[in-house]
This record gives structure tokens, C-alpha cells and sequence, in this order.
């Protein structure tokens, strides 16, 4: 069993029967995350070159440990102190690091495309860590795999993607993943940060938080990007938490157990109450802890398709 793709750059026409190949063989590496040695051999003799153009703490570090779990050989590339500072073009920066011997290349990138382009131009396997605000593949594989660990099940859960969907790559990737493996997606937020059209995508759209409570299983709220100007699309972040932060009071009227996702780094109290996020029905930790399982599972399966 392998993926039909060399790379993995997004979900958007991603066949299920991929998803379903990398939750299921996530599976089996979770189970060597609870070993009292928690290293396999699948990867030894290959190298592998983490390109980090953006801030990231999960991402990056998860990645890192995800290769070392597998025996890997990790190279470490952060923009800043690189030659990309004296003017050096992503193309030559990628084919320098290939020229050598890197088998596997994880990109993040502030610009959309840009693991697509750089899949072109390289013969590693290419997997994109978050572009713009375009895709994160990964994210929305480990948000799957942690609602099918908790609920037994994707299709015909109702989950509820709230907050600022315009500028998100997780949002983009959790509609095309869970609509793939026949979940219902709704997106919920002030019609400034919902993009126009988005129901094309086979997402219904709330603009109340009140209306739709009810009616999800799963809660996946979205951080407000402050570094990217989102703090201009409402009139205060008091009024954002007013209107659409997930507090237990709103979640106790709704009247059901809402499983409660967050991809993380978390504002506290802003977009999401403390006491939520910390409480019985939060499973962002274990999103942390499953997502060393999904890249193993990604690099893995990408590994043996070569
Ligand atoms: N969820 C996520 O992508 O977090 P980082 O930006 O810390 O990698």
C-alpha cells in the first residue's frame, strides 16, 4: 500500500483512500509513541531537510521528532542567519541543499505555492508545513485522526470550524480533508472573515455562534492571527471574545458534548475561554501528541513510494 502522490503539498484532490492510508498507518506509530524506547528503523540512511521560512513551534518541533523517531539523519534551516538574507533565490537555496544528497524536504513558507513550486524544481519528496494561507496538510490529518480517536469515526459527524477563515490554511485543509472523508463542515464567524463563496466548497455558513452550537459534534477553533492583521476585521478583541469566543456558558446552552480542537498557539480568553481549553472535552494536546504519529506516517509512506 502506497500514496498516488510523490509529494504532499495539500488535501484539496486528495483521494480518500490516501487519508485513510496515512490516519490508518498513524496508528501504529502512535503505539510506538507509548514505547519506553519510542525509535524505529524506517528511515535510516535517509536525510531530511526542514525548511522553515515562518515561525512555528508545533509544526517545526513535531516534524523534528517525528523524522528522529524514525531513524533520519535532520538538517535544520531557518531563514533567518541563512544566505536567503544575502539575496539567495529559494530555487538555488532548495537545489544547493539537495546537491547534498537530501532525499526529503519539509517546507513552511509565508508565500501560497511555494512547496508547489519548489516540488518542480527538486527530486526530494516535498511536504508542505503550512504556505500562506493557503494549505497545512498535516494539521488537518492530526485534527482527523485526533476526532476519529476520540469519536470512532469521521463520516457524518458535524464539525464546526470557527473564527477567521479567510486568512486560514488550517481552515482550507480541514474542509477539503473531512469533506473527503464524508464529514458535514461549517464555518462560523463574522462575515469579515468569512471568504466570499466559501459554500462552493460544500461548507455551510453561521454567523452566529448560538445557531450552530447545537447542531456539531466537533468545535475546531481557529486562533486570531494578530501578526497578520487580523485584528482589523473586528472593533476589539473584548468584542471578538464577546461574540464568538467558546466559553463553558455557551457551551453548557448549546445542550451536547462538543469535542473542542485548537491548532495551537492558543490566545487565551481571546478566541477561546481558559477554562475550555483546559477542560474534559479539549483534546489539543493530544492534537500535539498525534501529530508526531501523523508525520511519521507521512514521511514514512512517502519514503517507501520512492
Ligand atoms: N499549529 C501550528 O501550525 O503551530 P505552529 O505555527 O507553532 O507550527
Amino acid at each position: 500500500m502506497s500514496l498516488n502522490s510523490k509529494h504532499l503539498l495539500g488535501l484539496d484532490g486528495m483521494k480518500r483512500e490516501d487519508i485513510q492510508l496515512i490516519l490508518d498507518t498513524a496508528v501504529s506509530f502512535r503505539e510506538v509513541l507509548d514505547r519506553p524506547i519510542k525509535k524505529v528503523p524506517p528511515l535510516q540512511g535517509k536525510t531530511i531537510a526542514n525548511m522553515f521560512f515562518e515561525n512555528s513551534t508545533r509544526t517545526r518541533l513535531s516534524f523534528e521528532l517525528a523524522e528522529r523517531r524514525l531513524s533520519a539523519d535532520v538538517l535544520g534551516f531557518q531563514s533567518s542567519g541563512s544566505s536567503v538574507s544575502k539575496g539567495e533565490t529559494l530555487k538555488d537555496t532548495a537545489r544547493n541543499i539537495e546537491a547534498m544528497k537530501v532525499d526529503m524536504v519539509v517546507m513552511r513558507h509565508p508565500a501560497a505555492g511555494a512547496p508547489h513550486y519548489l516540488a518542480q524544481v527538486v527530486d526530494a519528496n516535498v511536504i508542505n508545513a503550512g504556505d500562506g494561507g493557503h494549505e497545512h496538510p498535516t494539521q488537518a490529518l492530526l485534527d482527523m485522526y485526533t476526532i476519529r480517536e476520540r469519536l470512532g469515526r469521521l463520516e457524518g459527524l458535524h464539525v464546526c470550524i470557527v473564527g477567521d477563515i479567510s486568512h486560514s490554511r488550517v481552515a482550507l485543509s480541514n474542509i477539503y480533508g473531512l469533506t473527503t472523508m464524508g464529514a458535514k463542515v461549517s464555518v462560523c464567524g463574522p462575515a469579515t472573515m468569512i471568504p466570499r463563496e466559501i459554500e462552493k466548497l460544500g461548507v455551510d455558513v453561521y454567523h452566529h455562534l448560538d445557531d450552530i452550537l447545537p447542531l456539531v459534534d466537533v468545535l475546531n477553533v481557529l486562533r486570531i492571527q494578530l501578526e497578520r492583521d487580523a485584528g482589523r476585521l473586528f472593533p476589539s478583541l473584548r468584542e471578538y471574545h464577546n461574540y464568538y469566543g467558546i466559553t463553558r456558558q455557551r457551551l453548557d446552552r448549546a445542550g451536547r458534548v462538543i469535542t473542542i480542537l485548537h491548532p495551537g498557539p492558543i490566545n487565551r480568553d481571546v478566541e477561546i475561554a481558559a477554562d475550555v481549553a483546559d477542560g474534559e472535552h479539549s483534546v489539543i494536546l493530544q492534537q500535539v501528541l498525534n501529530g508526531v504519529a501523523i508525520r511519521m506516517s507521512v514521511l514514512y509512506l512517502l519514503s517507501i513510494r520512492n
